[in-house]
């Protein structure tokens, strides 16, 4: 049946007029260096691969990349265990390189975001292993978390806390002399020990390293873990386990605690005290919109992963029930909403969006085409995870030899501290990118790739789909074309459309989206002309159906 369209109430705050910056409506596109391309042919890309493939970005459209952690590093987590702050891994190439990237990313338009991981080092860093020689209580010690155990002979660790990957989130350290000491904590790894901020010296090291990459011409960090380098006064037990359920939905005594703001202060002050935007984007797992918001209040940080969103399930209702909550908490605070849909550390959407939806892959595929397209549509940034553009799925075997990710060890059966019941591990999203349809490792380097690529990956391939009106890349390109072409896109105001259930339509400047979310097409008056849509659609007097599972941009 035929539904009307008729507008209904704004639901956002007008924003800020003043002091627009190129993040407030950026698509910033996440590199995982390890996985984007390899130069040298050791099959684990670097920064020299991923120089070289910046004209693919710029192509696309975004303006910004996100390099993952390049930094030095024993690799326990994927870099995100740096053991030299101002150091490039050799795995990844030199500094040399980085600047390289730098310049070549700026010539082409591109800005460049990197990580900064404050929470906590590697056990390699030289910090770590001078605590660990240092004696309780020594001023080495005082830069990490160390406590002595509970028990008799402290045997127990002391407090309840468990790591992020599985199990208990402290190690008891061993002396010299094989006896057994203090304990140290541990929010993921134990190769990953976690940072003391009270210790002056800590925050002196981190603004020097804030420094040294904005002087080589960064334009921003990604702060790992943002919401957890304060942990509440005397390390109080949670009383309960299987505490990572409640990341994101509960502040614990180790995240999201009120006193990382004042850190995150700091640092907007350290950024703003440099020319240009340069900006910090906060990885922050918060129990509410509100709370998240806390983070991009005007004197913090510009922007912060919107995480609820990527964790809602595909249904117009609880979709519509997220953007107005996500729209209004960081409007509240005058701050630009970010879209994210996949990342490094979570299963492709590509893959989520088919879960228990019949249909399969295919179904997934349209799902996250027109994912991509809604996003693209709301009002601030969007964050794209390397792949999407080419409507990857996870992969879903990989032999469990082949494994990297420490959460695979610390919680499988089969890992060494056995305790199962944890799925959705993060290598599966992190298989090298295919870029043509041939060669070696389809084209990601001259040396085969660190994790197998699918056989069927060839025809999802950049030469593949490059040039195929149908393809997903093809569609993210226009898709990009056109925001930057329309007034309307970008930053500002939306409102909600009446529509059927199940359809999602909403107006923007000049343009209308519509989202039908169902199994199901829909049948609506023609909105206005159809600029661009993530599946074919079907006119026929004066109405259009709207393909199941599909998103089209109108223009008004
Ligand atoms: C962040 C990173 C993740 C890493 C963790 C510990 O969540 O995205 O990959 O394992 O922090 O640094």
């Amino acid at each position: 049946m035929t539904q009307e369209l008729t507008t209904s109430l704004a639901t956002e705050p007008a924003r800020p007029s003043e002091g627009h910056g190129w993040w407030r409506d950026a698509v910033i596109y996440q590199v995982y260096v390890r996985s984007f391309a390899d130069s040298d042919g050791d099959g684990i890309g670097d920064l020299r691969g991923a120089r070289e493939r910046l004209p693919h970005l710029a192509g696309l459209g975004v303006d910004a990349v996100w390099l993952t952690p390049f930094y030095a590093s024993p690799q326990a987590d994927g870099g995100y265990d740096v053991a030299d702050y101002r150091a490039v891994d050799p795995l990844f190439g030199t500094l040399g390189d980085a600047d390289d990237l730098v310049r070549t990313a700026h010539e082409l338009g591109l800005k460049v975001i990197v990580d900064v991981v404050p929470n906590h080092s590697s056990d390699q860093h030289p910090w770590f292993r001078e605590a660990l020689a240092d004696r309780p209580g020594g001023a080495a010690r005082a830069r990490y978390h160390f406590r002595p155990g509970r028990g008799a002979h402290g045997e127990l660790p002391p407090n309840d806390w468990e790591s992020v990957f599985g199990g208990p989130a402290w190690t008891r350290t061993t002396g010299p002399d094989g006896t057994p000491g203090e304990w140290y904590l541990h929010l993921f790894a134990p190769q990953q020990p976690d940072l003391n901020w009270d210790s002056p010296e800590v925050r002196a090291e981190f603004d020097s390293v804030l420094r040294f990459w904005l002087d080589l011409g960064v334009d921003g960090f990604r702060i790992d873990v943002a919401h957890g380098m304060v942990k509440a006064a005397g390390l109080p037990d949670i009383g309960h386990t299987e505490q990572a359920k409640l990341i994101g939905s509960q502040v614990l005594p180790f995240f999201d605690q009120d006193g990382v703001h004042e850190i995150h202060r700091s640092w907007r002050r350290l950024l703003d005290s440099y020319p240009g935007d340069r900006i910090g984007v906060a990885e922050a797992w918060a129990p509410t919109a509100e709370r998240l918001a806390l983070y991009v209040r005007p004197d913090e940080l510009h922007q912060a992963f919107n995480f609820q969103f990527l964790k809602c399930p595909w249904d117009a209702a609880a979709m519509r029930e997220v953007i107005d909550e996500s729209l209004a908490a960081t409007g509240s605070v005058g701050a630009p909403t970010t879209w994210v849909l996949s990342n490094h550390d979570v299963v492709r959407h590509t893959t989520r969006y088919a879960d228990g939806a019949g249909g399969g892959p295919e179904r997934g595929l349209a799902r996250a085409r027109a994912a991509a397209l809604l996003i693209l549509a709301l009002p601030g940034s969007a964050y794209l995870y390397q792949g999407e553009e080419l409507g990857l799925p996870e992969v879903t075997e990989l032999p469990d030899e082949l494994r990297q990710d420490p959460a695979f060890f610390r919680t499988s059966p089969d890992g060494q501290e056995g305790q199962d019941g944890q799925d959705g591990f993060r290598d599966g999203c992190r298989v090298p990118l295919p870029w043509t349809r041939s060669g070696d490792s389809y084209g990601f380097g001259p040396g085969g790739s660190w994790l197998p690529q699918p056989e069927d990956w060839a025809e999802l391939s950049v030469e593949a789909q490059t040039g195929d009106p149908g393809s997903t890349l093809e569609l993210y390109r226009e898709a990009l074309a056109l925001r930057r072409e329309l007034p309307g896109l970008g930053d500002g105001s939306m409102s909600w459309l009446d529509a059927p259930a199940g359809v999602l339509a909403l107006s923007r400047p000049g343009l209308v989206c519509t989202l039908n979310t169902l199994g199901e097409e829909v049948e609506l008056p023609v909105p206005g002309r159809a600029l661009l849509s993530s599946a074919p659609l079907a006119y026929q007097a004066g109405t259009v159906r709207i393909p199941p599972d599909s998103c089209a941009w109108w223009a008004i």
